[in-house]
């Protein structure tokens, strides 16, 4: 059966790609190469053995995508992750992330829609709900305002398929996303952030390796066990498999509803401190760090309750904190050798 990845060459794109050829899925990935690097499918083959079929493609180019779908007509579902994902670069250029994030969602369900049947995963994120008032956080939390751009897109692209599987053949799970993190256990696949990295653990690994003189820990005074933001992280190859439990919930027509909602995360929270207690832990060195002001737009805590993914899903997250660390720190190590 072939599957659409799109974002397949990005970070949890490729990732769901071994874990879906894992399972002997035939995968066709989309990827315009503006975030990822061709060779990933090089560490891809590494570990599966398998060479997904790979179209460079923009799917901001409509007649693209059209003609895509028509070369690749068997196609019976879609895993989307192409997608912008810089909270900041998202409030300067807003624009590049409606038209991104929007059109190309917009002509993928263009296409799909005109099949008789289609399975559609969405990458969404713990984002939408914004500072949520109970912890653990249930997927019928209130959708918050969002205060990014970025977060908007996400926000909206979950309506756009709410509304379309209505009226559509198409039916949809909606992954909310904690805070992914880690690399293959191979270290052949990991995250490959461009510049400097705005996300806590790369910043972590890159400093271990004397890349960053040092980490700031954005606040350290808001109310939590030591004072610093608390995150739900979640380990990219648990993360990758969630998509495949919920690829195959669909293809069975398991699920309850057209659009169904989960979370995905591990269900504990980690405090910044925390996180690198656990990276001084399992790389065995100290980590220079300074406690900073809070930066804009964090929010204080945010972990998932994950009882309806364990139960309706049928997943759960299997590796710790610790784990997930070992392996970010070895892939770093590997790709400054
Ligand atoms: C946020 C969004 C997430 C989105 C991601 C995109 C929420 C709850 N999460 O993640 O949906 O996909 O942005 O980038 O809205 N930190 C430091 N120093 C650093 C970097 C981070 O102290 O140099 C702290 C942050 O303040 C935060 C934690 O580490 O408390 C995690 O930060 P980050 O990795 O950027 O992810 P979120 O902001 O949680």
């Amino acid at each position: 059966m072939k599957i659409l990845v799109t974002g397949g060459l990005g970070f949890i794109g490729s990732h769901t790609v071994v874990e879906l050829q894992n399972e002997s899925f035939e995968v066709v990935i989309i990827d315009n190469l503006s975030n990822a690097e061709e060779k990933v499918l090089e560490g891809i083959i590494a570990i599966t053995g398998k060479k997904p079929i790979f179209e460079k493609l923009d799917l901001r180019e409509k007649n693209s995508v059209k003609e895509f779908f028509t070369k690749h007509a068997d196609v019976a579902g879609v895993i989307h992750f192409a997608a912008s994902k810089a909270v900041g670069e998202s409030v300067e250029n807003p624009l590049l992330y409606y038209e991104n994030n929007i059109n190309a969602l917009v002509y993928l369900l263009q296409e799909l829609q005109q099949k008789t049947d289609a399975s559609f995963i969405f990458s969404s994120s713990c984002t939408v709900y914004g500072q949520a008032e109970k912890m653990p956080i249930t997927e019928d939390a209130s959708v918050q305002p969002a205060i990014s751009p970025y977060g908007n897109t996400k926000q909206i692209g979950e309506e756009i398929i709410q509304d379309v599987a209505k009226v559509s053949n198409i039916k949809a799970i909606l992954l909310r996303y904690f805070n992914p993190i880690g690399a293959h256990p191979s270290a052949e696949i990991g995250e490959l952030p461009i510049g400097v990295p705005q996300n806590l653990v790369p910043f972590i690994t890159q400093t271990g390796m004397g890349l960053r003189k040092e980490l700031s820990v954005f606040g350290s005074d808001y109310p939590t066990s030591d004072g610093t933001c608390v995150r739900d992280y979640i380990y990219v190859v648990d993360l990758a498999k969630a998509h495949v439990i919920a690829l195959k919930r669909l293809i069975e027509n398991k699920n309850e509803a057209k659009v169904e909602v989960f979370n995905v995360g591990t269900g504990t929270g980690s405090t910044v401190l925390e996180v690198i207690q656990s990276f001084e832990k399992v790389s065995g060195q100290k980590l220079p760090y300074k406690l900073v002001d809070r930066r804009e737009g964090d929010v204080i805590e945010a972990y998932a309750d994950t009882q309806k993914a364990n139960k309706i899903l049928g997943w759960k997250a299997e590796s710790t904190l610790d784990q997930a660390i070992e392996s970010a720190w070895k892939w770093e190590k590997k790709i400054r050798s």
